[in-house]
């Protein structure tokens, strides 16, 4: 506990420190709002991101301040603030410098973790450190705070673990799922209310809260897999913001409430599309309706027949003699790194006089808006990236779909009950007059189930990492146009 004595240290007016950190926090808020703005487009993401993170810079050096100079905190707790500080400010700066783009979904659900349990944490210290009884709003704002941060603390380190496809977590199956999804739900909220109700016994109540929502987060995650993950990683991503929100308003700072307020608003809002892009009802999803676990999907049959191979000279001739040809980007695209490959065939290809469009599947690679990311950092225009409803009525009249490293978002078994990716609307690559795919060998999609489309007649798939594949095509296409 940091909070250890009130120090004899010289204090300016306590109103106009107030003020002065009131006008900190708001100008932090204004950051926060301003970077996110600056978001809206892959271009100016970056400059969106560093104004959001110097807004968060002034208001710690800002809380730091107004707990020194008010006396809150005393020097041995300083050295811990200050080393806390430091050991998560370079943790944090050297991982997110180092992983790797398609790593970045397992790093967002570990900050969602970790933002999770800090909010608990504060709000948890709302409620016990006093000597008083915390007021009936204090006890609802930071009850709320330790329940949403502990659920979301276990349900994104699962999330996370499924992610990084670690085995036992990937494994992890919940025999009677709804049950203790209820079970835990009804205690979580029945210690809720009891904290409110009977604050002379908050310590167990509090202790009953936290360890009931960090069941229920596990139970939530644990049974959600195959394609659902991008709905439910949203979901995580709202309740951090969330919990950060209601600490906010449990300890009364103004930079945390508009933080966690909009993260909370960002991550409700992408949590109904990503349902609305997988055709899935948000609250089945949530209560785990849908997807089966990956355990499970992992045994499905696939498909039965052979795959025809080509060569990448073969590739080259039917992209050449194409009015039209379709690129379909997946996770694999990103894997292999080959984006500037695909961007220079495609450029290859429009000299020549083909016309090109690139299909984005929304939930695509990793996360949210992964191929748009990846297509604009190889400056591929952003016209020519075209979205599931406009491009699916497309796809008959290409003469070539050229699949890179996409899988699941193609698979046609999503036209059939039963299975993990069911339901899920899918980019209708079949229904091209040809279609090359491009993959390394015989591996699944995320949802661990084979896909139909290697097997049909129309279907040729050209075998090997996509970016040496890629280079071999334009090298062929090269030669053709010689
Ligand atoms: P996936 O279904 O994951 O399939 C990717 C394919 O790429 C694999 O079959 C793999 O086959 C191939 N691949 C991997 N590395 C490659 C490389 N270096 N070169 C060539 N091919 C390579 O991808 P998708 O179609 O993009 O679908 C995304 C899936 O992830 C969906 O199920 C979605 O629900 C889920 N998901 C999405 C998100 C978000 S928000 N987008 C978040 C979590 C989960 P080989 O091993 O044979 O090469």
């Amino acid at each position: 506990m940091l909070v250890i004595e009130k120090l004899t240290v010289e204090q300016p007016s306590a109103s106009a420190l107030d003020i002065v950190a009131w006008f900190v926090y708001l100008l932090s808020a204004v950051l926060f709002v301003v970077g996110l703005h600056f978001m809206n487009s892959p271009k100016t993401a970056r400059k969106g991101n560093f104004i959001s993170s110097y807004g968060m810079i002034i208001a710690c050096v800002m809380a730091f301040i107004v707990l020194f100079m008010q006396g809150f905190i005393s020097p041995i707790a300083v050295v811990v603030l200050i080393a806390g500080i430091a050991i998560g400010a370079v943790a944090g700066v050297v991982s997110a410098k180092k992983v790797k783009m398609t790593d970045m979904p397992q790093l967002v659900s570990v900050f969602n973790t970790v933002g999770g349990g800090a909010a608990a944490l504060v709000a948890l210290n709302d409620i016990l450190a006093g000597q008083h009884e915390p007021s009936l709003v204090v006890l609802i704002t930071a009850g709320l705070g330790v329940l949403i941060g502990s659920v979301t603390f276990t349900g994104s380190l699962i999330a996370a673990g499924k992610l990084q496809g670690i085995g036992f977590v990937k494994k992890m199956s919940l025999p009677g799922k709804s049950v203790w999804n209820v079970l835990f739900a009804l205690l979580t909220i029945a210690s809720f209310v009891m904290l409110c109700v009977a604050p002379d016994q908050r310590l167990l109540w509090s202790i009953l809260t936290t360890v009931f929502a960090l069941c229920y987060g596990l139970v939530f995650v644990i049974p959600i897999g195959g394609a659902d993950m991008p709905v439910v990683i949203s979901v995580l991503n709202a309740c951090t913001g969330t919990a950060v929100a209601m600490s906010g308003l449990a300890i009364d700072n103004v930079a945390l409430i508009v933080a966690g307020a909009l993260v909370g608003a960002a991550g409700v809002t992408l949590s109904v599309l990503m349902a609305k892009a997988m055709n899935r009802p948000l609250l089945s999803v949530l209560a785990g309706g849908f997807g089966g676990s990956d355990a499970a999907a992992g045994s499905a049959d696939g498909p039965e027949g052979t795959m025809k191979e080509t060569t990448p000279d073969d590739v080259a001739v039917q992209l050449v003699y194409a009015d039209k040809v379709i690129f379909v980007p997946g996770f694999g695209l990103a894997q292999a790194q080959a984006q500037r490959e695909l961007a220079d065939l495609g450029e290859l290809l429009k000299e020549h006089g083909v016309e090109v469009e690139y299909a984005i599947h929304p939930v695509a690679g990793r996360m949210p808006g992964h191929m748009n990311v990846l297509l604009a950092e190889a400056n591929v225009p952003y016209e020519e990236l075209v979205d599931l409803d406009d491009i699916n009525p497309q796809f008959p009249s290409a003469n070539v779909s050229l699949v890179v490293g996409a899988n699941d978002v193609t698979n046609p078994a999503a036209r059939k009950p039963g299975t993990p990716v069911s339901g899920m609307p899918i980019l209708d690559v079949d229904k091209s007059q040809h279609v090359v795919v491009m993959k390394r060998g015989r591996g699944r999609g995320y949802a661990g189930i084979e896909n139909e489309l290697y097997f049909e007649d129309n279907t040729q798939m050209l075998f090997g990492d996509a970016k040496d594949g890629l280079q071999a095509v334009i090298a062929a296409v090269k030669e053709l146009l010689n």
